[in-house]
């Protein structure tokens, strides 16, 4: 053992500026403000401009926690991305990011990008953190971005009043002492592919009624109500499972930081942990559903405005599409 942990020394996010709010949507499809905000806590989502790519978002976000970190791009050694909606089929965006960030160098520091759907976030700093806890990278830069927006079906009232755009990032220091990433979990399980899915892809093919020759963009398909009912089982667990293998208690946790999916979800699993909502960091009544984008988006707010202080127990937990769900506990 290294002896060493994976500490959270900066955070940063992105939302991009247009924002599309429940009362322009319902001029759109057949819903309604009182609707969206009863069943899901969401007011507005942002919309990516003509042009800003995954990787634009990311790098905004990426240079804002450098910034806060004390860091320079080049003091970097690795860098991922977690998101679902990739700038192209191929390269990954987190090599598109490490040349607009100026993290491109001598180094050729590794790029990868980590597909988990809105679980993304939490997967790649579960792997980040055994890059850092294991001595072989000193400086990490973890990024959930997504441009969820653009593989959105705009005429169907269940999905699109969900979705958004945005950008999250955290610096990861590998250092001696008890502040860092205490432990994470993670878990899929591929017998829900077709409850939450976009259709289309490289290997399958095109979507129903696009030109075959074309991989196509697919759209988000969710049986949402299905959806709902495994993610509030599935959090539960994942809290309980973090809990035991802490031997924590649930009060010994300060503030939960959930995926941003809707906000009776949140509800649930803050009951689960016996927490007033005054613990929780809630951002989805601004933003929706950012998928990968959507924890660390929550954690840079907090972390901004003071919220979450040194010493500090921090939960942040996510599920989605595979199904994916997962956790990771912090000491700040
Ligand atoms: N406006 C008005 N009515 C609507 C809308 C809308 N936007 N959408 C659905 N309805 C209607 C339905 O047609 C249905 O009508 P019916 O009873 O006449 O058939 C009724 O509302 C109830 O529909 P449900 O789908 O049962 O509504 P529910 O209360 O479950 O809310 C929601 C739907 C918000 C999608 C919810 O199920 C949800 O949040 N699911 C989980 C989403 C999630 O967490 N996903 C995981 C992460 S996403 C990812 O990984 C990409």
């Amino acid at each position: 053992m290294s002896g060493l942990r994976a500490r959270i020394i900066g955070t940063g996010s992105y939302l991009p500026e247009r924002r599309l709010g429940n009362v322009e949507l319902a001029k759109m499809v057949d819903t309604s403000d009182e609707w969206i905000k009863s069943r899901t806590g969401i007011s507005e989502r942002r919309i990516a401009a003509e042009g800003e790519l995954t990787s634009d978002l990311a790098t905004k976000a990426g240079q804002k926690a450098l910034e806060k970190a004390g860091l320079a791009p080049k003091d970097l050694d690795l860098i991922i991305v977690a998101t679902t909606t990739p700038d192209l089929i191929f390269p990954a965006t987190a090599s598109i990011v490490q040349k607009k960030l100026g993290a491109d160098g001598p180094k050729n520091i590794p790029a990868f990008d980590i597909q988990a759907v809105c679980t993304g976030f939490i997967y790649a700093l579960t792997v980040a953190e055994k890059f850092l806890a294991s001595g072989s990278c000193k400086h990490a830069l973890v990024v959930g971005a997504e441009t969820f927006s653009r593989i959105v079906d705009w005429e169907d009232r269940g999905t699109c009043i969900l979705f958004g755009d945005g950008a999250g990032a955290v610096v990861l220091s590998a250092e001696q002492g008890d502040a860092g990433i205490i432990s994470t979990h993670i878990h899929a399980d591929g017998n829900y592919v077709d409850l939450l899915r976009a259709s289309g892809g490289p290997s399958s093919g095109a979507p129903d009624g696009q030109d075959p020759r074309l991989p196509g963009l697919g759209a988000a398909q969710m049986r949402g109500n299905e959806v709902y009912k495994r993610a509030v089982v599935g959090l539960g667990q994942i809290v309980d499972e973090t809990l035991e293998a802490n031997n924590l208690q649930k009060s010994d946790i300060d503030w939960l930081v959930p995926h941003q999916a809707n906000l009776r979800i949140i509800k649930s699993t803050a009951k689960r942990l016996s927490m007033g909502m005054d613990q929780v960091v809630v951002t989805v009544d601004r933003h929706g559903n950012t998928s990968a984008a959507s924890v660390p988006l929550a954690l840079d707010e907090a972390v901004r405005d003071g919220r979450i202080q040194p010493g500090h127990m921090v939960l942040m937990e996510a599920f989605g599409g595979g199904f994916t769900w997962g956790s990771a506990l912090v000491r700040w």
